[in-house]
């Protein structure tokens, strides 16, 4: 299938590893010119040589932390309403804990990670795309917000915040050529569980080998995805071969989120 692509210009951020980075890879192997950001300069300049290793396309490094609202201003500046044809916002990440130990500044902080990053970036970014090609935004939710995972109230909350938020825009932004979907990936191996497992081994001992068996108990292909396997439904979702896609949140979660919705 010829996703139809080639040479349209789509930035991913939080790329420099996991699920933002294989969906850059894909991206890039379809011929897209693409650009990548992370916190980390080494990171992310590593991470666009070893794309364009493996694609032969130029691949540009930017660098933002989301958290931050001037590096995020400074990133939409720089970017100076060139057109954009594709943003993919792959930043966001839960926080495991039991409601009572939530204080303020966490339920802040995960917000800041999941939503409002996210969402400064799009408003900054909404002239250049709107000036892209059949322009497209991908949201990356999670199983959570549609089945609620026991101790994630944080990540439950905000994960949903993020459909809510896709499904609004998609209605504003679609009359203006901006389509706006989201992705909901099921337990993935990234850095994000690699932390978690070494926070099991720490707290009780778990190997890694023994977390993962744990957490694929009640996904019914009884694995964890590959980020490959995310990225391969979000570079789809960017391609114009989704052309009448809009305001959807599509689970890739091995079956695990049991609604019918
Ligand atoms: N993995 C899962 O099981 C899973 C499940 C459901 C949903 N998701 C969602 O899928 C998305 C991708 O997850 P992932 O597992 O691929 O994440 P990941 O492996 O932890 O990758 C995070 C990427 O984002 C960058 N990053 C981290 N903090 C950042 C910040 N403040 N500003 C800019 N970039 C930042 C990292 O690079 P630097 O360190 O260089 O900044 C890295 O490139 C997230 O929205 C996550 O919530 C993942």
């Amino acid at each position: 299938m010829n996703l139809g692509i080639e040479g349209d210009r789509i930035l991913v951020i939080g790329a420099s590893e996991g699920i933002g980075y294989e969906t850059a890879l894909a991206l890039s192997h379809e011929g897209a010119r693409v650009a990548i950001a992370s916190r980390s300069a080494k990171s992310i300049e590593a991470a666009a040589k070893r794309i364009t290793r493996a694609t032969g396309h130029a691949v540009e490094p930017l660098v933002v932390d989301v958290m931050d609202e001037a590096a995020t201003e400074a990133l939409i500046v720089a970017w100076d309403n060139q057109p954009l044809d594709g943003l993919v916002l792959a930043t966001g990440g839960s926080h495991r804990a039991p409601f009572t130990e939530l204080t303020d500044a966490k339920w802040m902080e995960n917000y800041t990670f999941n939503v409002l990053g996210p969402v400064r970036l799009l408003r900054g970014l909404l002239p250049a795309l709107k000036k892209g090609r059949d322009a497209r935004v991908l949201f990356f939710g999670g199983a959570g917000a549609k089945m609620l995972h026991p101790q994630q109230v944080v990540s439950n909350v905000h994960k949903a915040g993020i459909l809510a938020l896709a499904k609004t825009l998609a209605d504003e932004l679609a009359p203006e050529g901006v389509r706006v979907n989201a992705i909901c990936p099921g337990r993935t191996w990234t850095k994000l569980w690699r932390d978690r497992a070494a926070d099991f081994n720490a707290k009780e001992g778990l190997t890694e080998e023994e977390v993962v068996k744990r957490f694929a108990a009640d996904i019914p292909l009884k694995r964890f995805a590959q980020p490959d396997e995310i990225a391969a439904v979000a570079t789809f979702m960017m391609s114009r071969q989704a052309s009448y896609l809009v305001g959807q949140a599509i689970n890739v979660d091995g079956g695990m989120a049991k609604g019918l919705l």
